[in-house]
């Protein structure tokens, strides 16, 4: 695998999954591919899981780890072309990247949706210079548009909890405090298109997602109609993508509670942390024995795992 942005990266997702399931078995039983090896995760954005999980990873496999916190640790970054850099920022991207790519095998990196301008963050500005410039397999750690880490850990954790063929999967919008990008619901709608399950897409109106994520799914505006017969409810904020970036809403009606969880078919409680309580979800049914949060933030590693893996059996061919 040469880069890892998007579910059309990952091929069959059944072998994907069977992958997983085996890497998550044995973790250590590919402990020596990695030796030499250099992967730096690059953070414009903080991070608790991804920062942890992908270091994990990459050190189950053997691999050297350099963290890098731009904003922090390293120049503040120019991202603009044609511009005279008389400002803050005294590095381009433009060498910053081909100069990482000599020092690592393969680059992770994680940049936000700035909610600046929706072409820019829809065409991918930041993570293209990567693709474009490193010279070395790339791994999406969150985009402006997407979190493939995070998604293929979701379809693991459904896998792995689920007690039927084809369960019902209902991703509702929940209120927030902030503006979120649309990356995580993005990627999930993505995944979840291609995965074995009767998907079903709730929030106000005025927050649908994007075309290109959105086409062919069900969505139900009212959030409790939504909610009936569910296997798994997956909250989430995000900001509205037609009046980009902008919080149209902190309806907490649609705070998932034990009442709506009561509607659905005992479903497990989903959601890829950091979780706003008493605003997303309920403490009662966060801690309640259907929630598995836990469990599919663990999951975070054997994604990760598996996308490494594929990356360092493609440089050792
Ligand atoms: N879910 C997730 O990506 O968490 P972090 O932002 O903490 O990495």
């Amino acid at each position: 695998m040469k880069r890892y942005l998007k579910v059309s990266d990952i091929g069959d997702l059944n072998l994907a999954l069977q992958e997983a399931l085996e890497v998550k078995k044995n973790p250590y039983a590919w402990d020596a591919i990695g030796k030499n090896k250099t992967i730096i995760l690059l953070f414009f954005n903080s991070s608790l899981r991804t920062r942890l999980s992908t270091q994990k990873a990459a050190m189950n496999l053997g691999m050297n780890v350099i963290v890098l916190d731009i904003n922090k640790d390293g120049w503040q970054l120019e991202t603009e072309f044609g511009v005279v850099m008389d400002g803050d920022k005294p590095e381009h991207l433009r060498e910053a990247v081909p100069v990482i790519g000599r020092y690592c095998d393969i680059i992770a990196v994680r940049s936000f949706a700035t909610f600046e301008n929706k072409e820019d963050d829809y065409q991918e500005k930041i993570l293209s210079q990567f693709i474009e410039f490193a010279g070395v397999p790339v791994i999406s750690m969150e985009s402006a548009t997407r979190h493939p880490l995070q998604a293929f850990a979701d379809l693991v954790t459904i896998e792995e909890k689920k007690t039927k063929k084809k369960p019902k999967v209902v991703l509702t919008w929940a209120p927030h405090p902030k503006a979120l990008p649309q990356a995580v619901p993005n990627s999930f709608v993505e995944w979840m298109k291609e995965a074995d399950v009767d998907l079903v897409v709730t929030h106000p109106k005025g927050y649908e997602l994007a075309p290109e994520f959105s086409d062919g799914v069900t969505i139900e505006y009212d959030q409790n109609k939504a909610f009936e017969g569910a296997d798994f409810v997956y909250a989430k904020n995000w900001a509205s993508y037609h009046e980009y970036g902008q919080v149209l809403s902190k309806d907490k009606s649609w705070t998932v509670d034990e009442a709506k969880m009561a509607l659905t078919n005992q479903a497990k409680f989903m959601h890829c942390l950091p979780v706003r309580r008493n605003m997303i979800v309920t403490d009662e049914v966060i801690d309640s024995e259907n929630s598995i949060v836990i469990d599919q933030a663990a999951n975070r590693v054997v994604s990760a795992q598996v996308v490494i893996k594929r990356m360092i059996e493609y440089l050792n061919k």
